[in-house]
């Protein structure tokens, strides 16, 4: 990504983290999805009375952007109020999509923390190919 486009993504984040909704935590995640397409995803973490209910940001804005029929992204940006990573299963969801997404971690004034490939992210990935062979085979 471009430095503007990089930039363009975390304020998007940054935008979507105020709509967090996490009164159990208040702990706020934002994280914006730029497609292949150019088109821009966003979530924010919601949470729940039964707190297994919740979801986090990451995953609030990849599953509305492949429900949206989307399955190529370049990019993440992750915002929180210190530049938290993104969890073990947000990364493992990412991963279903392709290991080269760029990842960029930011704090609440927008500063840049961290970016690298999710790869780095997540080594040793259990994917479709560790299903090689198996009953259930690949995804179509
Ligand atoms: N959270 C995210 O939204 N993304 C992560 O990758 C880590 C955790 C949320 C889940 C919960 O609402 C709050 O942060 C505290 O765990």
């Amino acid at each position: 990504m471009s430095p503007e486009e990089r930039s363009e993504l975390v304020r998007s984040a940054c935008l979507s983290r105020g709509n967090a909704y996490a009164p159990y935590s208040q702990y706020a995640v934002g994280a914006a999805l730029l497609s292949e397409l150019g088109t821009l995803y966003r979530g924010a973490n919601v949470e729940n009375a039964a707190y297994p209910n919740g979801l986090c940001a990451e995953r609030v804005a990849l599953f509305s952007a492949v429900a949206a029929g989307e399955r190529k992204f370049r990019g993440m940006a992750v915002v929180t109020r210190d530049g938290g990573f993104p969890c073990g299963a947000c990364r493992q969801a990412l991963a279903e999509f392709g290991l080269g997404l760029e990842i960029l971690i930011a704090d609440e004034s927008e500063q840049i923390r961290w970016v690298g490939p999710l790869s780095e992210l997540l080594p040793h990935v259990f994917s479709a190919d560790s299903l090689r062979d198996s009953a259930g085979g690949s995804p179509r």
